[in-house]
C-alpha cells in the first residue's frame, strides 16, 4: 500500500500517539466482529440481547453460558500481524496509548503494554454482588458459579449495554485522545459511545486523525487520512514504511 508522504513524515516524527481499536483488529485472528452474525446455538440471539444486566438478571445461566462459549472460542485464537504491528509502534513511539473496545485480551497477549480495556476483559470473572474477582471457576456447570466470599453469582468482567465504563480507563483514554498528535481509529464501526467520541476529542484538540477500517464508517468523512482494508495487512505495511522493519 502507498502511504501519503506527509502522513509518513508526520508519523515518523510523532512522539504522542493514541490508538482506538475495535473488533475488526481481531477479525483476522478468526474472531467474529461484534456485529457479525452469531453462529450455531447462539445464532438465535443478538449480542445486544445477551450482553446486558437485564439479560443476566432474567436468565443468568444463558448469559454465563454465552460467555463460557466465547472464552472457549478464544482459547485457540492468537494475535494477528495487526496486533504485532501495534506492539512495534509502541516500542518506537515515546508516548503510545492503546485504547481498545475488545474484550478478547489479544493486545496484551501480543505484547502491548499500555492498554486501556474500555469494555473490560472476557477472561476475567468477578462477583456480581461484592465485585471480588474469581481466581478460578467451573465454566460448564448446572448453575452459574458463585462467589466464594458472599455467594453472589459470578459474571464476566466486561461492560454490558447500559453499564458505565471503568472510570480510570475512560479518563486515561480521554486524556490520551486530547493530548496526542496522532489518533488512529482501527477496526471499529465507530457507533458505540463513549469510545466513538474519542476521535472527535482528538480532532477538536488539533490531532491528525487516521482511520484504518475494512469499510467506511460515520467517522470516515471527518478523518485526515483513511485507509480501507484489512488492519492485519495495512498496519505491518505502515510499520515497514516508517521504521523499515
Ligand atoms: N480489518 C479492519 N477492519 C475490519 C476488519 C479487518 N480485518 N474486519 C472487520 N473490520 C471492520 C468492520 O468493517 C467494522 O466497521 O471492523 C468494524 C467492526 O465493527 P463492530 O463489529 O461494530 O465492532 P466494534 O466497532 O468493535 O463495536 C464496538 O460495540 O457492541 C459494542 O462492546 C461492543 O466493543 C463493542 C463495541
Amino acid at each position: 500500500m502507498d502511504f501519503p508522504t506527509d502522513f509518513i513524515r508526520f508519523l515518523t516524527s510523532a512522539t504522542r500517539v493514541a490508538v482506538l481499536t475495535g473488533a475488526g483488529v481481531s477479525q483476522e485472528s478468526g474472531l467474529r466482529t461484534f456485529r457479525d452474525a452469531q453462529t450455531g446455538l447462539w445464532a438465535q440471539y443478538k449480542p445486544e440481547d445477551l450482553a446486558s444486566p437485564e439479560a443476566f438478571a432474567s436468565d443468568p445461566k444463558l448469559v454465563w453460558d454465552w460467555y463460557a462459549w466465547r472464552r472457549e472460542a478464544i482459547k485457540g485464537v492468537r494475535p494477528n500481524a495487526g496486533h504485532y504491528a501495534l506492539v512495534e509502534m509502541e516500542h518506537r513511539i515515546p508516548e503510545f496509548t492503546l485504547i481498545t473496545q475488545n474484550v478478547d485480551g489479544l493486545h496484551r497477549f501480543a505484547g502491548s503494554q499500555n492498554v486501556l480495556e474500555l469494555h473490560g476483559n472476557i477472561q476475567k470473572v468477578r462477583c456480581s454482588n461484592c465485585g471480588k474477582f474469581a481466581e478460578m471457576w467451573d465454566e460448564y456447570t448446572e448453575q452459574v458459579p458463585q462467589c466464594l466470599i458472599c455467594g453472589g453469582l459470578l459474571r464476566p468482567d466486561v461492560v454490558w449495554f447500559g453499564e458505565s465504563l471503568p472510570r480510570a480507563e475512560l479518563e486515561s483514554a480521554v486524556e490520551a485522545a486530547r493530548s496526542c498528535q496522532l489518533f488512529f481509529s482501527i477496526g471499529t464501526s465507530g457507533v458505540v459511545q463513549p469510545a466513538a467520541s474519542l476521535a472527535h476529542a482528538a480532532r477538536n484538540k488539533g490531532s491528525v486523525v487516521v482511520e484504518i477500517n475494512a469499510e467506511p464508517t460515520p467517522l470516515t468523512p471527518k478523518v485526515d487520512f483513511s485507509f480501507h482494508g484489512k488492519s492485519g495487512s495495512i498496519l505491518p505495511e505502515l510499520v515497514k514504511a516508517v521504521w523499515r522493519i
